[in-house]
């Protein structure tokens, strides 16, 4: 793996607290980006992604919280402890937005509607850069128009409820970009949109990589789309990291029986389309349910008793290549 990382995830967990109960979702999330690579985070529905990057920009909800682990962002040789800051505090504030932009999971509920979009999109460059409004408008036009926004002078007045799906999802990530952020974290920014409007997205998504060289954590359910653009994969269940490595190491070596299993049940090209694909049998546990144990013990082909106890060892099976499964205990690829 690389050297050069912009951002640092050690044993983070992360919950909330509902009806005067806490309960934790995310548990020891761990992991690094890279600056100019790209970290892909996959896992089936409810499993903590997007609780895991909330909880680095410290934009959990009021009754959610960080319970332990810290993230890390690196720049100019300096260490920024993102979760020791204060939330709502200058210092992070002045991360978000200007250093980490991030596109949020729902484009149409996150454009305030009584805002124009080139307002939304300007407030960064007020807040960051203390630009006027007039200072911003051209800033703002130029980065609609690198985005394919057509006739942007003209759309910068518009409202919200104007713009069709993915234009909207184009204002999300001109207000993600606006500030020329280092690290973009996208959170499934194409599952709203179709097919087509997906693949300009994306386009558009590796374009900005290529050409600003910039570090992207990538959440999405699409993992043809994992195979062309990450570098590094983290495989999450039920809010744990139970699979990291390179992106060689997940398609070419899934070693946890749930990546197997998520890998199998994606149609692949040439595939018979008369057989059914696989599917994860069984349907995730409730947070508040959990037993001891092996969280994916329930659906698992390869569960033995020893699976039902305790915490689940989490090995590194050769260069980076981590798998939290009892059936990699012993196998240490770095001896
Ligand atoms: N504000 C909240 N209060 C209580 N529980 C919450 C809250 N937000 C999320 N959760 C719980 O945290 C868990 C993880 O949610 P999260 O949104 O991170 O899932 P996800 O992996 O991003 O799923 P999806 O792919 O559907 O976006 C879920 O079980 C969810 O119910
Ligand atoms: S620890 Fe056991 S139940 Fe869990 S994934 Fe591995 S084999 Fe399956
Ligand atoms: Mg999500």
């Amino acid at each position: 793996m690389q050297t050069d990382i912009i951002l640092k995830v050690e044993n983070l967990s992360a919950g909330f607290t509902v009806d005067k109960k806490e309960i934790t979702i995310t548990k020891g999330v761990s992991f690094e980006v890279h600056r100019g690579k790209t970290l892909a985070i996959v896992g089936e529905s409810g499993c903590g992604k997007s609780v895991t990057v909330h909880s680095v920009m410290q934009l959990l909800p009021r009754n959610g919280k960080i319970v332990s682990g810290k993230a890390t962002y690196f720049k100019d040789g300096k260490a920024y402890e993102l979760s020791s800051m204060e939330r709502y505090g200058k210092e992070l504030r002045a991360i978000r937005g200007a250093e980490i932009g991030m596109v949020f999971q729902d484009p149409m509920s996150s454009l305030n509607p009584v805002y124009t979009v080139g307002a939304q999109v300007s407030a960064n460059l007020i807040e960051h850069f203390k630009m006027s409004k007039k200072e911003a408008r051209p800033k703002v036009v130029e980065m609609f128009g690198k985005l394919g926004i057509p006739d942007p002078e003209r759309r910068f007045d518009q409202y919200p409820h104007e713009f069709s799906g993915g234009m909207k999802q184009r204002v999300m990530i001109a207000i993600a970009m606006i500030c020329n952020p280092q690290l973009i974290i996208a959170d499934e920014p194409t599952t709203a949109l179709d097919v087509t409007i997906q693949a300009q997205i994306i386009d558009l998504m590796k374009s900005l990589q290529v050409e600003y060289g910039k570090s992207i954590i990538l959440i999405t359910h699409n993992m043809g789309l994992v195979a062309e653009m990450a570098d590094d994969v983290a495989v999450m269940y039920m809010g744990r990291v139970v699979e990291y490595g390179s992106v060689e190491d997940i398609f070419h070596n899934p070693t946890h029986p749930y990546t197997a299993a998520l890998l199998r049940s994606v149609p692949q090209l040439g595939m018979d389309r008369t057989k059914d694909l696989d599917t994860i049998r069984g349907m995730t546990p409730n947070p508040s349910e959990l037993g001891e144990g092996c969280e994916f013990a329930g659906r698992c082909d390869f569960c033995t008793e020893s699976c039902k106890k305790g915490l689940m060892p989490y090995n590194d099976i050769g260069g980076g290549h981590m798998v939290r499964c009892i059936r990699t205990e012993g196998v240490d690829g770095n001896e």
